[in-house]
């Protein structure tokens, strides 16, 4: 069975029990704080589990996108090494939200992987939760009597919580698990070693393939558990061991899966995957590295300076980094390997095939920096070489933290690279370092979230915010949360009218009003599908009734500005092209931002082609066609256009202004008539990242007064020039008047500087056998004093001379010497200099012959020329 078929295999058997199959969430998470990026299939789930979101089914199926990366569950650097782990990776699993339970479950795990994929049984271990003191939990008896009726008892192992107890994080939906192992050894390997002994135990041919978990209860911040509304399965296998499995390989990389690409790297290589244990890794880590950085793209996640874009410039680093060290890529290689990655699953995960040259443009120039910053930090490290002979051969500490930090390079390649010069790195200074700036990075956010105290247990949000801006609502839950420097609570409420941040959109401010008081709503955001309000007081009655009351003018600014987004998104497409992907948004209340996929700057004329298209439809006065829960693929056929990345559910809102112009997806608020726009101007075009630009625009009365403001101030350049007309014509002429004037003026200070020399010339003295002269001149510029200086070596031999001038307000000295002096009597202008600098408390330098010097104190100026006679006597006498 190839790859694609035992996907398939999966997703029908689990059809055939009444599973509703659904798509993959994107793989960067958007609207769950504790989290980054999808760890595991249940995640999208999270709320079902929870209780607080009805599911809408009760069974479901899918294959999802994981990538454990950071946070609780983490492989990276496993991955490469060993043949096993991976950062991304499918999550095949099967969900009953409190439906069925642990029998069937187990049940239909055993049927699928004994009789659809014919696994042997005598090469299964099954493990189950030995139950656990500290927790108040007894071990998992159920699921051993279960197991009991389909496998030998000698095979179902007893489990700890760490490999029996599935958690998603420090908190949340979590249960007693059931592991299903297998042993891919050779006949003989299990002659020696029985596979029971290996279970859990690292071994890459003794694998966990597959975990239920029996969702029952929630982790709360404090650590206790508390159990579930109902009771749930949630179940994960791992589809690149099942292949590794189902098609008898002893590497997740020799299946189907990786090959493709692995072929793929080796030849541009011009290695052999399999030859040198080195490059193997090397190929390994770059094959799966890829999937990850590709599928992140293109679910919406740039590489950038900090947190989710962090991680995958990492792993990006990570992989240009393996294949410049040992297979010699000294040229961006990774953006070739999208195509083969695209190809192979784009009837699974299309949004890659989709968005090819885009996700392409993004790594090739993500690679392009990163070999640009290895290029510098090989040159800073080359630079380092004298300091080093002091330092007995050794980068110190700080000095390899700055490479990592500054220079993006991580330890091993410093190491890496100090190896190859016969260099040593002080790992241990490094490592102080690095605890040193974590240290700080956790002060700066550390923050202390109380747990929910829930008022109504079953209670769930429901958001009237569409219809209108103040309800009636009573208080559902509430915490506290505690940062170094606020205390804020978080109020949960049964009905809102209050926007939580969402699609680009931010979050409404405004009041909850009881009899007693009110409370300011500072912000509204999203957990999940739970709305937050921000507030920094609590009621002192929870339990009240309160009006809720959205800040409404700010709302309504919000709305313009946010159906405003919809129309330049539609007039973008239509002026650059079908191209035109959204990157990302910020609606608020005094500007929008749009980032969109475009690989060129867009033209003044083409930025005045979209505003005109743009108020074209704002004075068509276009009603909204609002539709609600459309079933996504309705949605689609009406040619809605959906954001890559983002989460849709079975059901959609549908935002149409104009059906031939803008129809799009939107869970924002909207205006009823793009007449209330008004008024729509662009303030800035600039590029975010490659191939992504950033317009920048407002609306309305924003509008209005950004264009009076420039109004104003052409009106105050006319006034000014004294002209109605032709006012870039005035400003011009101005210029060319300015230039020729300068001109002018340069030609009459050379003038001057010439006599002033003459002048000079005439009062050099004999000094001791040399030619001095130490005078305190007028010049306007430091330029001038250095001709000047120059000018005058020209025609006097011998020369010593020291010139003292006051150049924009500030004192400056100069000091020049004929070369016969430098060498013969041992005289050096820059010494000279800094002795006379400290008459006007400043300090500098230069060559022997000629130096310069700028100081603070220009009364002190007067002094220079005695003392100037002093120190040169002194010197010739000397
Ligand atoms: N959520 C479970 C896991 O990730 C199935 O292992």
């Amino acid at each position: 069975m190839n790859s694609a078929e035992i996907r398939q295999k999966f997703l029908d058997f689990f059809a055939s029990k009444q599973h509703q199959v659904v798509p993959s969430a994107p793989i960067v998470v958007k609207d769950d704080p504790t989290l980054m990026f999808t760890n595991a299939g249940m995640n999208q789930f999270k709320d079902f589990f929870l209780g607080t979101k009805p599911a809408p089914y009760r069974r479901a199926v899918d294959t999802q996108k994981c990538l454990r990366v950071s946070g609780k569950h983490n492989d990276l650097e496993e991955v490469g090494y060993d043949t096993y782990h991976h950062t991304m990776f499918e999550m095949l699993g099967n969900w009953s939200f409190g439906d069925y339970f642990k029998k069937d479950a187990l049940e239909w795990a055993w049927e699928l992987l004994t009789e659809v994929y014919g696994l042997p049984k005598d090469r299964l271990y099954v493990s189950v939760f030995q139950g656990d003191e500290k927790d108040n939990l007894s071990k998992d008896q159920d699921a051993y009597d279960i197991w009991k009726t389909m496998i030998s008892e000698d095979r179902i192992l007893f489990g700890s919580k760490k490999d029996n107890f599935w958690e998603m994080g420090d908190s949340g939906p979590c249960g007693p698990c059931s592991e299903i192992h297998i042993d891919l050894r050779t006949e003989e390997e299990i002659a020696q070693v029985p596979g029971k002994d290996l279970v859990n135990n690292d071994h890459p041919q003794v694998v966990e393939i597959w975990n239920n978990v029996f969702m029952e209860f929630n982790r709360l911040a404090d650590g206790s558990l508390v159990k579930l509304p109902a009771q749930h399965v949630d179940t994960g296998m791992g589809f690149e061991r099942l292949c590794m499995a189902i098609q008898g390989k002893r590497s997740n990389y020799d299946t189907d899966v990786f090959q493709p690409l692995i072929q793929f790297v080796a030849q541009e290589a011009g290695v052999k995957y399999g030859d040198d244990e080195k490059t193997d890794i090397a190929i390994r880590v770059i094959s799966d590295h890829i999937r990850a950085i590709a599928f992140a793209i293109a679910d919406g996640q740039l590489p950038s300076n900090n947190k989710a874009g962090y991680v995958i410039r990492r792993i990006l680093r990570r992989a240009v980094r393996y294949g410049f060290t040992f297979l010699d890529f000294k040229k961006p290689f990774l953006y070739k390997l999208t195509e083969v990655l695209a190809d192979q699953l784009a009837h699974v995960f299309p949004e890659l095939k989709q968005q090819l040259g885009f996700v392409q443009r993004v790594i090739e120039e993500e690679e392009n920096a990163f070999l640009r910053t290895l290029d510098n930090g090989l040159q800073r490290l080359g630079a380092l070489k004298d300091k080093l002979k002091e330092n007995n051969n050794t980068i110190d500490g700080k000095t390899a933290f700055e490479l990592y930090d500054t220079f993006g390079f991580p330890l091993d390649l410093t190491a890496l690279i100090a190896r190859e010069k016969g260099l040593k790195v002080d790992e241990a200074g490094f490592d102080v370092e690095m605890e040193q700036q974590k240290n700080r990075s956790r002060n700066a956010s550390a923050s202390e979230q109380s747990d929910w105290t829930i008022l109504q247990p079953d209670a769930s949000t429901e958001f009237i915010g569409y219809d209108c801006d103040t309800s009636e609502s009573y208080i559902v839950r509430y915490r506290q949360v505690k940062t170094k420097s606020k205390s804020e609570y978080h109020i949960v409420l049964d009905k809102t009218p209050f926007y939580a941040e969402s699609g680009g959109q931010i979050g409404d401010t405004g009041f909850l009003i009881s009899d007693a008081e009110q409370i300011e709503v500072l912000d509204t955001k999203k957990e999940n599908d739970l709305i937050i309000h921000i507030t920094t007081k609590l009621p002192q009655n929870v339990e009240a009734a309160f009006r809720s009351e959205v800040d409404a003018a700010r709302r309504n600014l919000i709305r313009k500005n946010h159906s405003a987004t919809h129309l330049l998104h539609a007039a973008l497409r239509k002026v650059l092209g079908e191209h035109v992907q959204q990157r990302g948004s910020l609606v608020s209340e005094k500007i929008l931002r749009f980032d969109f996929s475009h690989f060129a700057k867009v033209e003044e004329a083409q930025l005045r082609e979209v505003e005109q298209i743009v108020n074209e439809r704002i004075r068509e006065s276009i009603p909204l066609d609002e539709q609600r829960n459309v079933p996504i693929a309705q949605a689609k056929e009406m040619g809605a256009t959906a954001l890559f990345g983002e989460k849709y559910g079975e059901f959609v809102r549908v935002i149409t202004f104009g059906r031939d112009h803008s129809v799009e997806l939107c869970g924002g608020t909207h205006v009823l008539n793009t007449g209330n726009i008004g008024y729509f101007k662009i303030i800035s075009e600039s590029s975010v990242a490659a191939g992504v630009r950033r317009i920048e625009a407002i609306t309305a009365g924003a509008a209005e007064e950004y264009t009076q403001q420039q109004l104003n101030e052409l009106q105050a350049v006319r006034e000014v020039l004294g002209t109605q007309s032709n006012v870039s014509g005035a400003v011009q002429k101005l210029q060319e008047e300015n230039k020729a004037l300068q001109k002018q003026l340069e030609q009459f200070e050379l003038k001057q500087l010439s006599s002033l020399k003459d002048e000079l010339v005439q009062k050099v003295q004999p000094l001791d056998g040399v030619n001095f002269l130490a005078e305190k001149v007028d010049v306007s510029t430091a330029d001038y004093l250095k001709k000047l200086a120059f000018d005058m070596r020209q025609v006097v031999d011998n020369l010593v001379l020291v010139l003292a001038a006051e150049i924009d307000g500030k004192p400056q000295i100069a000091v020049m010497l004929s070369d016969n002096l430098v060498s013969n009597k041992k005289l050096n202008a820059s010494q000279l200099v800094r002795e006379l600098a400290k008459e006007i408390k400043g300090g500098g330098g230069g060559q022997p012959f000629y130096a310069t010097a700028g100081g603070k104190e220009t009364a002190g100026l007067q002094a220079v020329p005695t003392k100037a006679l002093e120190l040169i006597k002194n010197s010739l006498n000397a």
